[in-house]
């Protein structure tokens, strides 16, 4: 399939003849999840963001931003991350052979985000502070020299990720839920936009983690503290707009645990063979604790793949069984285990 930009440009703001910058981002699978649907009584849908190139859903805004900047002559990009905006920036300023920066919190983003963004070239600035003070920063920063900010505080990055909304509604013509992690709060802004779009109007239900929930206390976190580090966000910048797709779609904002996350996490990968990053199973726990208004058609957005946080992946499971190389040996284990 053709990048997103291409498929939809008659409703993304791009005019044939311009530059666009892509790797064939968007057109994820939305596959049924049976044992979900059966644990709630209801017909539940994930959409794999991760199988976007660079693992996340950050790569349907990220082609239009960079795109954009490269259309307005820009040399440079930049955003604040707790890891797959950067990542998916750095993948896109590569492709467009310009310059890539972003700024996460020390210590605080997954390894396989980290890698990417530092093997696609991108400068890599570890600040010592979270995630809230980095946008802060960055805007500062966008606001003081020639270097384009491609946070989802650009309005190209939420109209690349509303095309996630259109595959839904091309896909099934027609949903009655939609549940989803906030961190910043940019895309369920985007989902929105994109479902009134097509005539849409699914409940939206976002879910924060329980130590970094601003939207559901109503009031900034400044030190949040969450397992999901992608959404380990205090103040997010697309707050009212969050708000306002959950109230107007009669849906709501929740909270879900650590604990709940993580289970919802083992549980995607054990019983429905996908394996999502902890801030994605975030949409899958909010509906097992918290339901989704009674609504018959669910679909759970899964905003970023499992490989990218491998160490808590190998936290989150049992070990590996060491054995001699020798065909008893391998039987007794196996066997062991009840394999006839
Ligand atoms: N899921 C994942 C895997 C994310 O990386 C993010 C955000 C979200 C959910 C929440 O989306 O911010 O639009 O509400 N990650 C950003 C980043 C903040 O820097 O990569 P949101």
């Amino acid at each position: 399939m053709p990048g997103l930009i291409e498929r939809y440009m008659d409703r993304l703001p791009f005019e044939p003849g311009d530059p666009i910058i892509t790797l064939d981002e968007g057109s994820t699978p939305l596959v049924q999840a049976p044992r979900l649907s059966e644990r709630v009584g209801a017909e539940v849908w994930l959409k794999l963001e991760g199988a976007n190139p660079t693992g996340s859903f950050k790569d349907r805004g990220m082609t239009c931003a960079v795109s954009a900047a490269v259309r307005d002559g820009a040399r440079a990009v930049i955003c604040a991350s707790t890891g797959n905006t950067a990542a998916a920036l750095a993948a896109y300023a590569a492709r467009a052979g310009i310059r890539g920066v972003v700024i996460v919190p020390e210590g605080k983003i997954a390894m396989g985000k980290l890698a990417q963004a530092l093997m696609h070239g991108a400068q890599v600035v570890a600040l010592q502070g979270n995630f809230d003070r980095a946008l802060e920063l960055v805007r500062k920063v966008a606001a003081r020299h020639p270097i384009a900010l491609v946070n989802s505080v650009n309005d190209f990055r939420i109209e690349g990720q509303k095309t996630a909304a259109y595959e839904i509604a091309e896909a099934l013509g027609d949903l009655d839920a939609l549940c989803i992690p906030v961190g910043n709060a940019g895309n369920i802004t985007a989902y929105w936009r994109g479902f009134r779009e097509v005539g849409l109007s699914p409940r939206m239900f976002g879910f924060q983690a329980a130590g970094a929930a601003p939207l559901v206390h109503g009031s900034p976190v400044a030190a949040p503290e969450t397992v999901a580090s992608a959404i380990r966000i205090g103040n997010p910048a697309r707050w009212e707009q969050a708000m306002d797709a959950m109230t107007s779609s009669r849906g709501g904002v929740d909270a879900v645990s650590d604990e709940q996350i993580l289970d919802a996490y083992r549980f995607l990968a054990r019983d429905e063979g996908v394996f999502c990053e902890p801030a994605s199973a975030a949409s899958v726990a909010g509906l097992l604790a918290h339901g989704a208004g009674g609504a018959q058609r669910v679909v759970c957005v899964l905003t970023g793949h499992g490989l990218k946080d491998p160490d808590t992946a190998l936290a989150s499971v049992g070990g590996v069984i060491p054995c001699a190389p020798e065909l008893d040996m391998i039987e007794r284990v196996i066997v062991g285990q009840g394999l006839s």
